[in-house]
């Protein structure tokens, strides 16, 4: 078998599939994040038929954690309606971006900063139940806490006590390990001094410690990495459209017209500095009421009318809801909790969207694709 019957079999002549047909129906399944069809898509490397097996090689646009699924469901679906008793197998390769050896964060195919025009909108919060949603879904992810002033990642992840751990390499760098919770590699100021500490450094010390966590943290293969960046425009958001070419950002906001201006502020303050807006996402946009009704609190639309205006894309809302407090305070991520079962569903549909967006603009930049096999 395997091998031997491939060639046996191979996909000329024995098989009664019509190939062309079955070609044809794959070739119009669509990848549903980026709205083309796989033949639009240059999507299907290659079909092979073994006797009744149909094998589909497809070539995707990563991340596919939360689409892969999807696809290999219309394909399978797609050939059933020509030839239903054939069995299907699809194996997908990602499209990987030539990324240049010596640039940092080599090993990491996506990098998206999570941002805010101001404080307290939940920013952190945000950060953490994505990163975690993500990891949920398979991905390898990772998040720094770049907001080097006020560190949130130990109490939200409930790591307060620890302490960043390392060793010296040969030629005397320190290399150190991200800590690992829920699944995710995290970084933050809070594990090198105490909050109180990190309070009264100045800005250039703060972008010399983001490209420590940049640069001298083991941060191996990611899918993703996250930065919960500080409030506003500063030093770190320079040095960080500098140092490592973004995928793009998220800025999150809450409803009130305030609010709203900083958002703009910061949409515009990135594409200054040529880095892609991915989405915004409103937080604490209501507040639901025990008959199923909501309360609009600060007002309703906010968030989605100033994406609309800026052109970018709406992510989505997350209620005001105390499970996702008390999931920061006691240091579990809400999208872990299995006793919110709502808030989980939010934030794995918030990570969903923002893994399309991502692979939307792996779409758009990936001109030569290299191809690197990872069934
Ligand atoms: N959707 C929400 N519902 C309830 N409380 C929230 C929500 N989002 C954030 N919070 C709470 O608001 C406070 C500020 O959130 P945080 O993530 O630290 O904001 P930021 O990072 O933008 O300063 C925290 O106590 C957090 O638990
Ligand atoms: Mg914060």
């Amino acid at each position: 078998m395997g091998m031997l019957d491939t060639l046996l079999n191979g996909s000329n002549g024995s098989s009664n599939l019509n190939a062309e047909a079955i070609r044809e129906a794959i070739l119009q399944v669509q990848d549903t994040d980026i709205q083309k069809t796989l033949g639009e898509l240059e999507a299907v490397h290659n079909i092979e038929i073994h006797g009744s097996t149909v094998k589909i090689y497809l070539l995707l646009y990563q991340p596919l954690h939360f689409v892969a699924e999807n696809i290999n469901l219309a394909c399978k679906k797609a050939v059933e309606r020509i030839a239903p008793s054939a069995k299907v197998e699809v194996y997908v390769q990602e499209k990987l971006p030539k990324i240049p050896h010596n640039r940092p964060l080599a090993q990491v195919k996506n990098l998206v900063a999570i941002a805010s025009g101001k404080g307290g909108v939940g920013k952190s919060t945000i950060a953490a139940n994505l990163a975690a949603a993500l990891a949920k879904k398979g991905a390898v992810v990772g998040l720094i806490d770049a907001d080097i002033h006020g560190p949130s990642v130990p109490t939200l992840f409930d790591l307060e006590e620890e302490q960043l751990r390392g060793e010296k390499t040969e030629d005397g760098t320190f290399i150190g390990h991200p800590m690992e919770k829920y699944g995710v590699k995290l970084v933050s100021m809070g594990f090198v001094m105490g909050r109180d500490q990190a309070a009264i450094m100045r800005g250039p010390m703060q972008a010399g410690y983001l490209n420590t966590f940049i640069e001298q943290i083991a941060w191996g293969e990611l899918d993703y990495l996250l930065f919960d960046l500080p409030p506003g425009t500063g030093d770190i958001h320079l040095t960080m459209s500098q140092r490592i070419p973004l995928t793009g950002a998220i800025v999150v906001t809450t409803p009130q017209n305030l609010a709203l201006a900083d958002v703009r502020r910061g949409i515009s303050m990135f594409s200054r500095v040529n880095i892609e807006t991915l989405g915004v996402i409103e937080n604490m946009s209501y507040y639901a009421l025990p008959d199923g009704s909501r309360d609009y609190i600060f007002g309703q639309g906010g968030g989605e009318r100033i994406a609309k205006e800026a052109n970018v894309p709406f992510l989505g809302e997350v209620p005001l809801n105390i499970s996702i407090r008390q999931g920061g305070d006691e240091g579990m991520p809400v999208v872990m909790n299995d006793k919110a079962p709502l808030q989980q569903r939010a934030f794995m549909d918030l990570a969903a969207k923002l893994a399309a967006e991502v692979r939307k603009k792996n779409a758009r930049t990936v001109a030569a694709p290299t191809v690197q096999i990872s069934l």
